[in-house]
């Protein structure tokens, strides 16, 4: 029996993230990251290559739209607008949990809109862990894959959005297995990210071992799903979620430090998301160790407003990190992963606490 709860919920959850103020109050460190300007960057700005590869498909730019849609008319408008922008612009995309159509096969058509508009793109499938405790858990992400022809599948980890929301799964036992089964069993490589509560080393490293491909942080700084989940709960005035939603708003480890936790301690391709709000905040993310950087929250709000709207708050974000590229010296990707930066403030105590020294960062030389 399709349940219709889970197309009513994802509805809601656009609708509560485009109306309601649903950022965290802590940031994300961006802002104690400083890239050491080169006066003389000896190079031509026209001449940067931006270009990357993404498990063995070409990228323009080390970019992703974030998982986020699905499942709804609307959010087939969504996927359709944000899959027209990507395959424009030459960019990665993910699509939002597709548990609604693995539930609710007349559903399908809202994800698969994602991969007949953008053909070309690498484009990536979406189940939450929560999934994984069913029997036909395998089942269910090869589906999830074959829908949409998918590049890759992200399995999201939101511990902290269950344990706050009303109709919340908080069984996590044994998920680290039932990833690592998956990963095993799937053709195509299962990465992990996180909904807004970042990803910190001992996680990360356990996942390596779990034969995960690759780790999205989106660490906290950005879109609150605590926040989302206290408006959905004042809807309905449950009190108790509430006072959850408005306790935990903002818990998790902050996207910078969560970058260096994972780019330093596993091997793994990173992705940074989480209140990546611009093209220098992807500069330092690079900077950092991270691989690609992603947009969740902007792109809603842009594609809501047209393809237009979405293709130039994209196109900006791409030249931003061009001039970050520019004035750091960098020809190509390669090099501005390489440049020094230094980090101050909350930071830089967070990552010495964690057995991190920041000033590997500031000394190191650029290629
Ligand atoms: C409306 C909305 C729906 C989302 N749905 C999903 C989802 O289904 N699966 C997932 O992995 N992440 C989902 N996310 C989380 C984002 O991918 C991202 O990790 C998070 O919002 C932080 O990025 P931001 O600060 O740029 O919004 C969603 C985000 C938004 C805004």
């Amino acid at each position: 029996m399709p349940s219709r709860r889970t197309p009513k919920r994802k509805l809601s959850h656009i609708q509560t993230t485009l109306h309601e103020q649903v950022q965290s109050h802590v940031p994300t460190g961006f802002d104690d990251v400083r890239l050491i300007h080169k006066a003389l960057p000896e190079l031509d700005r026209d001449e940067i290559d931006l270009s990357t590869e993404i498990f063995g498909h070409k990228l323009k730019a080390p970019l992703i739209i974030e998982s986020m849609t699905g499942g709804t008319p609307l959010a087939a408008r969504i996927n359709r607008t944000l899959a027209r922008v990507a395959e424009r612009l030459g960019i990665a995309m993910g699509v939002g949990s597709q548990r609604a159509a693995i539930e609710d096969e007349s559903l399908a058509y809202t994800y698969r809109v994602a991969r007949e508009t953008a053909p070309s793109i690498p484009l990536f499938a979406n189940l939450g862990c929560p999934q994984l405790t069913r029997d036909d858990a395998v089942d269910r992400a090869k589906k999830a894959v074959d829908m949409i022809h998918a590049t890759g599948l992200f399995i999201h980890l939101n511990a902290l959005q269950e344990s706050v929301q009303f109709e919340g799964e908080t069984d996590f036992r044994d998920m680290l297995h039932r990833i690592s089964d998956l990963a095993e069993q799937l053709s195509v490589p299962v990465l992990v990210k996180e909904t807004g509560a970042g990803i910190a080393k001992e996680t990360a490293q356990a996942l390596e071992r779990a034969h995960v491909k690759g780790i999205n942080v989106s660490g906290l700084g950005g879109t609150s799903w605590a926040g989302v989940e206290y408006y959905r709960a004042r809807a309905k005035q449950y009190k108790l979620q509430m006072e959850l939603g408005t306790t935990f708003w903002n818990w998790g480890t902050p996207t910078v430090p969560s970058i260096v936790e994972v780019a330093n301690s596993t091997s793994l391709r990173v992705f940074a998301s989480g209140g990546v709000r611009n093209g220098l905040h992807i500069g330092k993310a690079l900077g950092l160790g991270a691989h690609y950087g992603g947009l969740a929250l902007p792109m809603l709000k842009s594609a809501s407003s047209g393809e237009k709207a979405a293709t130039a708050r994209l196109t900006t974000v791409i030249e931003e990190l061009r001039n970050a590229m520019f004035l750091t010296g960098s020809h190509n990707l390669q090099e501005l992963r390489q440049i020094p930066l230094v980090i101050t403030g909350a930071t830089h105590q967070w990552l010495t606490q964690r057995g991190f020294d920041p000033a590997r960062y500031a000394n190191r030389k650029p290629i």
